[in-house]
């Protein structure tokens, strides 16, 4: 029996529309520069910073990539219906939308106030859904579309501060598997992703001194033994949106190179905490010499990490 003819990857994104929230700086930026590279047109938008988001745009029309810009709140109903209002009238379809602007008040959830949570709902919830509302049948001009949501591991662990945006997050990440449901006769594809730290600006300007000390531990106890750029991420979010990645719909990919799940081995590193000896517990047998792997921050320098 011959076999059938396996079909090329469906991974790139050529005449593809794709819009992408907040991509004026950081991790949005950098999706919209790899979108762009994989042969969607794109479409920049900023809350504020509209210099950076004409520098964005111009850097991938300097490498050919078709780009508009447009200034887009998703905390504000209307500015969304502005949006999707000028890509009907300008593009007439989008195929791919990228909901990766988000922003909180990070404080206690004692601390909270009434405003802080209805912002970051505003933004991260109602305002994600009434974009897929607004997106969706200008997918369906096309036969059809992705969204992509974008979260963060505050969903999955405590990260101090992060309580509002944790659970507005988590609410998206919902919102993206009853999309999925009702969308996907529709061709419309519904995933989320959720990245670990990301070493950009934001972090920078949130860790402020202890950026440096944070990102080197990051890097001493992470499996991968490094940090995960905007643009490293960028290309696990560009992966999802192409028709490749149909059959992750529903489901929020945790895309953190196990630096969550491996959290306890971490901490336990940071702590200096290993194991200072194999314990055979199956047979009985006598601790065999320590390797002498122990992990001591104590004075800031990078120790030896424990191999296992
Ligand atoms: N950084 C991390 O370590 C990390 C980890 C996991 C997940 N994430 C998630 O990844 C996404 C991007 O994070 P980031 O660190 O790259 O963010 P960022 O550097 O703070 O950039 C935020 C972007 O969102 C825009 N923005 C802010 N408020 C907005 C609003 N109301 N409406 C529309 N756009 C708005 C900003 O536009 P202007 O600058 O023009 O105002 C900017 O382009 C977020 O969803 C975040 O929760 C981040």
């Amino acid at each position: 029996m011959t076999p059938a003819a396996v079909p090329p990857p469906r991974t790139d994104l050529d005449g593809k529309v794709a819009l992408v929230t907040g991509s004026s700086r950081g991790l949005g930026a950098a999706i919209a520069r790899r979108l762009g590279a994989a042969g969607a047109d794109v479409i920049v938008t900023y809350r504020r910073r509209e210099d950076e988001a004409e520098a964005v745009a111009e850097a991938l029309r300097a490498g050919g990539t078709r780009c508009d810009v447009m200034h887009l709140d998703m905390g504000e109903i209307a500015s969304i219906d502005a949006v999707f209002d000028e890509v009907a009238a300008n593009a007439g379809h989008l195929d791919v939308f990228v909901a990766n602007a988000a922003a909180t008040s990070f404080r206690t959830l004692m601390d909270a106030e009434p405003r802080h949570v209805e912002r970051t709902f505003a933004i991260s919830v109602t305002g994600f859904l009434h974009a897929v509302q607004r997106a969706v049948p200008l997918m369906e001009r096309r036969g059809g579309g992705r969204v992509v949501a974008v979260s963060g591991a505050d969903t999955q662990m405590w990260i101090p501060a992060h309580g509002i945006l944790g659970a507005a997050k988590a609410a998206m990440e919902t919102l993206v598997r009853y999309l999925q449901c009702e969308l996907g006769e529709r061709n419309v594809t519904v995933v989320g992703v959720n990245p670990g730290w990301i070493d950009g600006d934001s972090l920078q300007m949130m860790l402020g001194p202890l950026y440096e000390r944070a990102a080197g531990l990051e890097r001493l106890t992470h499996p991968l033994r490094r940090t995960c750029s905007p643009d490293d991420m960028a290309e696990a979010v560009a992966l999802l949106c192409t028709d490749a990645a149909t059959w992750f719909g529903g489901n929020t990919v945790v895309a953190d190179g196990a630096g969550g799940f491996a959290f306890c081995g971490r901490y336990s590193m940071m702590a200096g905490a290993m194991p200072q000896a194999t314990v055979d517990a199956l047979t009985g047998d006598a601790p065999a010499p320590s390797s002498g792997t122990g992990t001591d921050l104590a004075d800031g320098e990078a120790p030896s990490v424990p191999r296992f």
